[in-house]
Formats: C-alpha cells, sequence, structure tokens
C-alpha cells in the first residue's frame, strides 16, 4: 500500500520527507520519490529502496520548504523509476501523489489522449496531474475538486502547484490521510506514524474530505464544500502501536482492514449487471469459451482460498476443476490438459512449491494465470494472465485480508468465464455483483462482534483438540478457521466435512471437546446439523457460526457467531472473519506472538 507525506514550514522539505516515508516502509512499496517546490518543480523519483532514492537526493539536492513524497506499492504499471510518484502534468507546473486506484483510468487516459495529451507512465496517477493542470483557473482548490468529480475509485491525492506555493491540496476518497500539526508547520501524511516524532496532534481526514494545508494549519472542508470543523486528536501511542494503527497487532489491523480491502479488489472490475473486466486477464473470448479443465494450485491458506474457488467455479461454470496443493502436483504427474487453465493462487507470487507447480502446468501447454498480491512477483513474471488480489502489504504471518481478497478475485474471474462462456446469465450474474457489492458492509459489521467472538475464545483457550466441520463451501471455510487457530494458538485442530465425523473422528469426541461448525449452505443445512447432533449426544461443546436470521440454530449450539444473511455462492466470506477474529482472540489470551508464530515464515521459498 503507498505512502504519503506532505511539508509546508520553515524547515527545508526534502529530509522531511525522506525521513517521513521512510517510517511508512512498514506498508510496503517498490519505488519512492519526491517534490519540492522553490519557484519552480523538481521531481526526484526512484524505483527500489528509500535508499536510491536518498543517494539521489545526495547526488541531486532539492532545495524548498515545501513538498510531497511517496511509496509506491505498483498497481498500474509495473514497478519503475518512471511509473515512481510525484507525477507531473506536461508544464511541470503541476505535481501529485496519490494512493488507491482510479476506476475509470483507462477512459479517462483515452479522453485525454483525444485532447492531445501524451503520457509519460503508465500509471493512473499521472492523469490526475493533468486533470487538475487541465481544470486550473487560478484556484488549486477549485481544480482539484473538479479533477476528483471524474475520477471514480478509492484513493487518497495530494497536489502542489508552483502557482500557489505554500500550500498542499489533498483528497480523501477512502484511502486512509491524515494531518500532523506543528509549531509553524505541517505534516500530511497516509498514516501516523510517518510523523509521529514531530507532532502528537491530528486532524484525520475522513472519508469524502478535502484538506488544505499550509504552514498556519489545515482546513478540512467536505469535496462538495462546506468547511468542516474537526476535532484535533492527541495521540498517546508509541512508534509501534502507531504502526499497527492503534491495533495491538497487525493481525488485528489486516482483519480490521477486510471491508476496505474488498472494496478495492472489486473497484472499477464490476458492473452491476455482473459484467467483469479483470486489466491483466489477457486470454480471449475463444479461450474463455473453449478451455476444458480448470487447475487450481496453492499452498497452505492460498490453497484454502482455492478450494472456495473450485465450488465457485464448479457452480458457476461447471467446468471440471481440480484444486491441488502446489508441494503435492509438482510431483504427482498430474493429467493437465493443453487445452485447459491453471490458476497458481499465491499471496507473495514467490512460495517456491506453488512456482514449481506452475511451471509444471505451463510446460504441459496451460495457460497460466497468476492470482496473487505482489506486483511484479516471480509469479506474476511467469505467468500468461495475472488478476492482482490488490489487498495491500500483508505483514502479518496469518494471511487474513489477502485470503478474503483471493475470493473476490475468484468471483471476478468465474463471472469473467461465466458470462463469455453463457453459463452465467444476466440474472445470476447480476445477483452475485449485488452480493459483492453488500460485502465491504457486511465485513464491517462483523469486525463489532468482538466481545461474542472473545467469549468463545474464552470457552475453548483451554482445550486440547478443537473440530472444525461444514459442509461444501463452509468445509473450505473450516479448513481456513483451522489453519488459523493452528498456526497462532498452537493449538491441536482438525477441520473435515461434517458428514466425514461419523467415520472416525467421532471417537474423539468427549465431554466438553469444542466443535466449531460452519452453517452458511442452507441447501446442506439439516445434514450438517445431523452431524451437530452427533456432537451434542456426546457431549461436544458446539460453537456455530450462522447467519444472523437462524432462529433453529441455538437449540443445538453453545455459542453462536452470527454473519449477515448472504447468498450462499457468497456465504464464505462472511463466515471466514469470526474464525479469523477466534483464532486472534485465542493466541491472544494464550499470550503468543501473534504476527511471528514459532517456526513460520511469511513467504516459504524453500521447498
Ligand atoms: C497462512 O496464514 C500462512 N501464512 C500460509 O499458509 C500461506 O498461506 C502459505 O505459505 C502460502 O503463501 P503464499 O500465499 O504467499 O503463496
Amino acid at each position: 500500500m503507498c505512502g504519503i507525506m506532505g511539508y509546508v514550514g520553515p524547515q527545508q522539505a526534502a529530509p522531511i520527507l525522506l525521513d517521513g516515508l521512510r517510517r511508512l516502509e512498514y506498508r510496503g512499496y517498490d519505488s519512492a520519490g519526491v517534490a519540492v517546490t522553490n519557484g519552480d518543480i523538481d521531481v526526484r523519483k526512484a524505483e527500489g529502496k528509500i535508499d536510491r532514492l536518498a543517494d539521489l537526493l545526495n547526488s541531486s539536492p532539492l532545495v524548498g520548504t515545501i513538498g510531497i513524497g511517496h511509496t509506491r506499492w505498483a498497481t498500474h504499471g509495473e514497478p519503475s523509476d518512471v511509473n515512481a510518484h510525484p507525477h507531473t502534468d506536461p508544464s511541470g507546473e503541476f505535481v501529485v501523489v496519490h494512493n488507491g486506484i482510479i476506476e475509470n483510468f483507462q477512459s479517462l487516459r483515452e479522453e485525454l489522449e483525444d485532447l492531445g495529451h501524451g503520457f509519460m507512465s503508465e500509471t493512473d496517477t499521472e492523469i490526475l496531474a493533468h486533470l487538475v493542470a487541465r481544470e486550473y483557473d487560478g484556484d488549486l482548490r477549485a481544480a482539484v475538486r473538479a479533477a476528483v468529480a471524474k475520477a471514480e475509485g478509492a484513493y487518497a491525492l495530494v497536489v502542489m502547484t508552483k502557482r500557489e506555493p505554500g500550500k498542499i491540496v489533498a483528497v480523501r476518497r477512502i484511502s486512509p490521510l491524515i494531518v500532523g500539526l506543528g509549531d509553524g508547520e505541517t505534516f500530511l501524511a497516509s498514516d501516523i506514524p510517518a510523523v509521529l516524532h514531530r507532532t502528537r496532534d491530528f486532524l484525520i481526514v475522513e472519508d469524502g474530505e478535502l484538506v488544505v494545508v499550509t504552514e498556519d494549519g489545515a482546513q478540512i472542508e467536505k469535496i462538495e464544500g462546506g468547511v468542516i470543523d474537526r476535532e484535533v486528536m492527541h495521540v498517546d501511542w508509541d512508534a509501534e502501536q502507531a504502526e499497527k494503527g492503534g491495533f495491538e497487532h497487525f493481525m488485528l489491523k489486516e482483519i480490521h482492514e477486510q471491508p476496505a480491502v474488498v472494496t478495492e479488489t472489486l473497484a472499477g472490475r464490476l458492473d452491476e449487471y455482473g459484467n467483469a473486466w479483470l486489466e491483466d486477464v489477457k486470454f480471449d473470448d475463444e479461450f474463455a469459451r473453449d478451455f476444458d479443465e480448470l487447475w487450481i494450485t496453492a499452498c497452505g491458506t492460498a490453497y484454502h482460498a482455492g478450494l472456495v474457488g473450485k465450488e465457485i467455479f464448479r457452480r458457476l461454470l461447471r467446468i471440471p476443476t481440480n484444486v491441488e496443493y502446489a508441494h503435492e502436483m509438482r510431483y504427482n504427474d498430474p493429467l493437465i490438459s493443453a487445452k485447459s487453465l491453471t490458476v497458481a493462487i499465491s499471496q507473495s507470487g514467490e512460495t517456491a512449491d506453488t512456482l514449481a507447480a506452475a511451471r509444471l502446468a505451463k510446460e504441459r501447454g496451460s495457460r497460466l494465470l497468476a492470482l496473487t498480491n505482489v506486483v511484479g512477483s516471480t509469479l506474476s513474471r511467469e505467468a500468461d494472465d495475472i488478476l492482482y488480489t490488490r489487498a495491500g502489504p500483508e505483514i502479518s504471518v496469518a494471511s487474513t485480508k489477502a485470503y478474503l481478497a483471493m475470493l473476490i478475485a475468484q468471483y471476478l474471474l468465474a463471472l469473467r468465464i461465466g458470462r463469455v462462456r453463457g453459463v452465467v446469465d444476466e440474472d445470476l450474474a447480476g445477483r452475485v455483483a449485488h452480493g459483492l457489492s453488500q460485502l465491504p458492509a457486511q465485513v464491517e459489521e462483523l469486525l463489532h462482534q468482538e466481545s461474542e467472538i472473545s467469549a468463545a475464545a474464552e470457552a475453548i483457550v483451554d482445550a486440547d483438540d478443537v473440530y472444525f466441520i461444514g459442509r461444501g463451501l463452509d468445509y473450505a471455510v473450516a479448513m481456513e478457521g483451522s489453519l488459523k487457530l493452528k498456526e497462532i494458538s498452537y493449538l491441536h485442530s482438525e477441520a473435515m466435512p461434517a458428514g466425514e465425523l461419523k467415520h472416525g473422528t467421532l471417537a474423539l469426541i468427549t465431554e466438553g471437546t469444542p466443535v466449531i461448525v460452519v452453517l452458511t449452505q442452507q441447501a446442506l443445512y439439516d445434514k450438517t446439523i445431523s452431524a451437530v447432533q452427533e456432537v451434542k449426544a456426546r457431549g461436544g461443546k458446539v460453537i456455530a457460526v450462522a447467519y444472523e436470521d437462524d432462529d433453529q440454530i441455538h437449540k443445538f449450539a453453545h455459542r453462536v457467531l452470527r454473519v449477515p444473511r448472504a447468498d450462499d455462492l457468497l456465504g464464505p466470506v462472511a463466515a471466514v472473519v469470526p474464525l479469523q477474529l477466534l483464532a486472534y482472540h485465542v493466541a491472544r489470551l494464550r499470550g503468543h506472538d501473534i504476527d511471528q508464530p514459532r517456526n513460520l515464515a511469511k513467504s516459504v521459498t524453500v521447498e
């Protein structure tokens, strides 16, 4: 996720911007840059680590006391010097940095090209510099307003012009933005840690607001106009807490980022009728119509996302779909058809086993689609098509937001293929699109049930073993819930299809054994309840994840974690959130290092 810095005050801006960007490094980035005004606008930017930018600034310093800076995490266009921010308009009088995605970037770019504009980079950001310059008529604030009225999406935009020195104008549309209030100087940043050592007084810019920053402070307004009287927030957090956005752990922060992640993953890719545009999925309609089998390969949480994907593709596309652990697939001589599509799923895009299985699929003639979170990762470089999940950097070893984004991306892929193959009609596509559009709000709602989840955590914290059951898509979610619990709480847990319990594992269910049942699949509800009855009859302690309007479940379960009603096909998205939180709270009660669990690495780059 990109980092933003801005400074207006009496000191030289470049060192302050550079320092702020270093403090935002934890957000992840692939290039960095700064721009300073001093009569003219000067820009320095470089692909790679901030040290490269620092070297550039040493050899070619920037002089000026007003500036903006940026660390970029690529979305449109590969990581490179040219694509790094800041970007200027053709006259070089306006300069912008931006975080997030401009959804209608392609059509805006084409409109501007028709008007004779040429572009240096592949980014959506450069378009904003052109737009602001075109709209400028003596008032930067008005020009920014007019530009953002045209730019759809979830983003934060920061603009500076030599025509109005001493001022930075910024807008927040979902992507975060804060103002740090100093003594005769003002800071702007995407996150508090960037400037926490310089001030403890902040103004939080909210979604839909514009801010004008000068050395005397900041004025916040609605984007459409109207000044807002924002209370100053005094922050007592230390730097480490600030990086976590005030959350105790990155995992919790990342769980709470999920509503925004769902929005980002969908941004600009889906209309209300269920038509999906996936910018780096290059296969043509002929391929989408003709391929005859789908392979999904991945490890760990990404594999569990693939299990959900298998069911989505099976239900929506009716294409034979295999999902294989990559470490198995690479050695089991898979019978991959040359007319197949292989989807390799990996948050990092660097998992050695997944890369090996993906290469094998390619060797056998399959078309390879990388479903990954990291732009420019090895997997994305080797694939024919790429579907970026846009979850932003995930720091906690236990994957949460990346998993959710993998699910969303697979719904999009299924819609894209299903519409072309004619197997997903308008009605169904519209229904899925509607369900997906509800998800950010539904996931948000789930994050406010922490007290019920803490109570459920208390109920299982001392168990020796925990079992997770479900059927169909609920089984896939149960697998992920179980993995989350074991990797951070070190509690033994196992997931299985609910119908499998009576074939052996039931022997282990005794008085008080926790069994967590996922119950979003209405068609299989009664069947799953039969397994719950078997558990209850042996004294098992049942914790259910069930829809909010399920008025039967309290008869069978000791505790119920409620999720908003959704279409069965979309049930897994909401159902996994309470399980992530449950694992988190159990691990916390057990006093473990949640973000860095023992023996585990974030990215498994060895076999
Ligand atoms: C999940 O919480 C784990 N960190 C792990 O299972 C992970 O999903 C797996 O190693 C695959 O990683 P990848 O998505 O980066 O390929």
